[in-house]
């Protein structure tokens, strides 16, 4: 199978890395609109299975040319692209990946699930997959979910907790995944399913502690706007669910220049204009923070990510964690990347491998709950992501 990777920034890398190692993947096109990123990843591919290719998106023609080339895309473009990037396909007939959506509509004016999940018939249609949400968080995290579910005999809650207790070499704080993504999520009404019903919160308003697995402790965690929140009761509903939300740990630091931003309005999407310029000032603001790939090396200390069940088991009351953590020195000792690359770019290659290997039967848009958990699970152990699960006392 060969793979247009379209876009090799932090997380984009690490999923052509990945994919590459995977024998059933024959090429990996590295697309972006960054000349000198695509030359610098292809010499990190497996000889003779890297092609370069310098493609701004935007150019929807050549966008819909790659795609037919490859037959099977892998978009680690901003979520902003995610619509965009399955019409491509759905004219090229080629299969597709991403590993997060935007949206709601209704508040960034961008495409958000919904709309992705709408595009199911057409896809159907075509025999196409377009599997969807598959990072680490969303992605993994969704799976973990799943894996839990099916232990339990009854579900009452499913909770994605985020812990990173990182620090970065010269900076007060960081994003360590796209920034425009992460101050947009961080400020939007986070969507919540409680009490059996969906819901929103507003922003920065809900916190709680979370005692992670060594070494990352102990952390304050925000609720978040996640596409977790949304998926886990629509796929995983049955067993009486009746709460699900996202958490992240947010450095202190980071809030308090959110709060900032969402003041001034600097999270805003749509263009403004100042003295004769356009521009957006969510991009503007997102631009003089560092962006993630020059973060790798720079990032010390570790980062967890996992779905909390609770519920019974055996018809006890039980609570049990399911989590990958990852190392960000080690990430960068062993692969020259940061850890949040690592973990998110390599679970959406898990995806890529399973679907090249002819192992993911399902046509249509498939967000990560409609997988089977083993098999994913056992190619995130084989690709070197540890997953672990502790189960937690019940309070
Ligand atoms: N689910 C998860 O766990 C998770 C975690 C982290 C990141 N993500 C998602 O992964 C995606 C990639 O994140 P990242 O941290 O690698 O971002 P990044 O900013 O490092 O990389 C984006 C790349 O896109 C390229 N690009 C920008 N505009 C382009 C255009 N018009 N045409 C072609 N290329 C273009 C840039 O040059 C860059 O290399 C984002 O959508 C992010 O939200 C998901």
């Amino acid at each position: 199978m060969k793979v247009l990777q379209l876009g090799v920034g932090a997380v984009g890398e690490v999923n052509a890395r990945v994919a590459a190692q995977e024998p059933h993947v024959s090429t990996v096109v590295l697309a972006d609109i960054d000349e000198a990123r695509v030359r610098a990843v292809a010499a990190k591919l497996p000889p003779g299975k890297a092609q370069c290719l310098v493609l701004d998106a935007s150019d929807r023609a050549a966008l819909v040319d790659a795609a037919k080339d490859a037959g099977f895309v892998l978009n680690a473009l901003a979520t902003a692209w995610d619509i965009p990037v399955m019409e491509a396909c759905l004219e090229a007939g080629a299969n597709y990946l991403d590993m997060g959506t935007g949206g709601p509509r209704e508040i960034t004016g961008t495409a958000d699930l919904d709309e992705q999940l709408a595009l199911d018939g057409e896809f159907k249609r075509r025999g196409l997959t377009a599997m969807v949400s598959f990072g680490i968080d969303p992605g993994a995290s969704d799976v973990f979910a799943h894996a839990l579910y099916d232990e339990f005999d009854a579900v009452t809650a499913l909770t994605v907790l985020d812990g990173d207790n990182g620090t970065a070499d010269g900076y007060e704080f960081v994003c360590s995944f796209s920034p425009e993504t992460m101050i947009e999520e961080c400020l939007l009404p986070p969507y919540v399913f409680r009490d059996g019903r969906e819901s929103r919160n507003e922003a920065l308003s809900v916190s709680r502690e979370f005692e992670f697995p060594a070494p990352v402790g102990r952390l304050r965690l925000w609720n978040v706007d996640h596409e977790e929140a949304q998926l886990m009761p629509q796929f995983l509903g049955g067993k009486g669910l009746r709460d699900a939300a996202f958490f992240i740990a947010l450095d202190d630091r980071f809030v308090e220049a959110l709060r900032v931003f969402r003041y001034l309005g600097l999270n805003q999407r749509a263009p403004v204009e100042f003295r004769g310029a356009r521009f957006s000032p969510l991009q503007f603001v997102a631009s003089r923070l560092p962006q993630p790939a020059e973060l790798a090396g720079k990032i010390h200390g570790a980062v967890c990510v996992g779905a909390l069940c609770e519920g019974t088991l055996a018809r006890r009351p039980a609570r049990r964690f399911m989590y990958q953590t990852t190392s960000h020195d080690e990430a960068w000792e062993r692969l020259g990347v940061q850890g949040t690359a690592w973990q998110t770019g390599a679970s959406a290659a898990c995806a890529v491998r399973l679907f090249a290997r002819g192992e993911v039967a399902r046509r249509g848009v498939v967000p990560p709950e409609l997988l089977d958990p083993a098999p994913f699970i056992a190619e995130m152990r084989a690709v070197g992501l540890e997953v672990g699960v502790v189960d937690l006392p019940v309070a």
